[in-house]
This record gives structure tokens, C-alpha cells and sequence, in this order.
């Protein structure tokens, strides 16, 4: 299965300068914990964004390209893969809108903000499509810039 985790800001922006526009500890962990032990598939940007492999999970970028740094695989092999395991397509915004029509989850982190001139964003979920299966607004910790809402949409 297909499962999506994003953050995203009032307007649906996602990132700015290929890195994330806000620093948000708790989102970060709400990250590990859906994410820990499973396997993890992201754009090369992203890839290239991060500061290596997160622990504790396994992880697979799309690229048009080759890299020697870590498994690669095409769109084509992930849609076969996702047929006998879950998957976690944590980004970006290119490949957020490849998988959506695959998606049958979505953990979306409405993050109370509006960032200031973005250039990524996630692509409009249809609410005729996806439903809202739970909402929790959470005050922003000290180690939090902005308040936030984790939501659980499926299919
Ligand atoms: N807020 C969030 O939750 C969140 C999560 C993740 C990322 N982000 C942000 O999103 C931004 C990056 O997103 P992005 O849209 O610029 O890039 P991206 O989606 O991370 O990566 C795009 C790259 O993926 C590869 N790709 C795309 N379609 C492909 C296909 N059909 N087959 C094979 N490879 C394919 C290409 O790599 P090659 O060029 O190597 O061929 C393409 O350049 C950053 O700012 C990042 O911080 C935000």
C-alpha cells in the first residue's frame, strides 16, 4: 500500500530553497513514529536534502539518474512493490503528485504558518476521494516554531 506523510502550511506549501521552511521538533517525531521500522520512498531533491539515512528504516529514491549512495528504483518497480508491502512516499512536492492517485493513506501535518514566497507545494487533495479519519491540533513546545494539526485521510 501506498501511504503519504507530508507537512504542510496554511496554503499547501511544502518547502522552499530544497529544504523545509520551518523547524517543528514534534512533527519530526510524529515522523519517526509513523515511519520507524518501514521503508521510505522520496524524490532525489529530497534525498539530497537530508543529512544521510534516518535510523530504523529502509530507504528508496526515485531518480532519472544513477547513484552509488543509496537504492534506487522507478515509479513502475514502487507500484509493484507497494502490492505486497506498505510503503512511506514522505516527498517532495514531484513526487508527492506522481503517487497521489496511488495513495490510499495520507498523514497531512497542517503546520499554522504561511510561509513567505515557497516554491514546492503538495498537491490538492480531493475531498471527494479522501476522508478525514482523524484531527488533533497541537500547541506548538518550545522546540516548535508554530502550532500544528496532524490529520489521517484515506482512501
Ligand atoms: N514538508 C514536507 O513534508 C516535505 C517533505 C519532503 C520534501 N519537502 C521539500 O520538498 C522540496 C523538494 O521537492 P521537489 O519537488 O523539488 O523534489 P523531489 O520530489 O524531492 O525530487 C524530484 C526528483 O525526483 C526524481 N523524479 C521525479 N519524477 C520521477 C520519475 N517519474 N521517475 C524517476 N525519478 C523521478 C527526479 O530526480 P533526478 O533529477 O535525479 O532524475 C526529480 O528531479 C524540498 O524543499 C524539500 O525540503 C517537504
Amino acid at each position: 500500500m501506498i501511504i503519504m506523510i507530508y507537512a504542510c502550511d496554511e496554503n499547501n506549501a511544502i518547502g522552499k530553497d530544497g529544504d523545509l521552511p520551518w523547524r517543528q521538533s514534534t512533527d519530526l517525531q510524529h515522523f519517526k513514529s509513523i515511519t520507524s521500522g518501514g521503508t521510505i520512498v522520496m524524490g532525489r531533491k529530497t534525498w539530497e536534502s537530508l543529512p544521510g539515512k534516518l535510523p530504523n528504516r529502509s530507504h528508496i529514491v526515485l531518480t532519472r539518474g544513477s547513484r552509488s549512495d543509496v537504492e534506487t528504483a522507478t515509479f513502475d518497480d514502487i507500484l509493484e512493490m507497494a502490492k505486497s508491502q506498505d510503503l512511506f512516499v514522505i516527498g517532495g512536492g514531484e513526487i508527492y503528485e506522481l503517487f497521489l492517485p496511488h495513495a490510499e493513506i495520507i498523514h497531512r501535518t497542517i503546520i499554522h504558518c504561511i510561509v513567505e514566497q515557497p516554491d514546492t507545494f503538495a498537491p490538492k487533495i480531493d475531498d471527494l476521494i479522501f476522508t478525514l479519519d482523524e484531527e488533533k491540533f497541537v500547541e506548538k513546545s518550545p522546540r516548535d516554531q508554530y502550532d500544528m494539526t496532524f490529520q489521517k485521510l484515506s482512501k
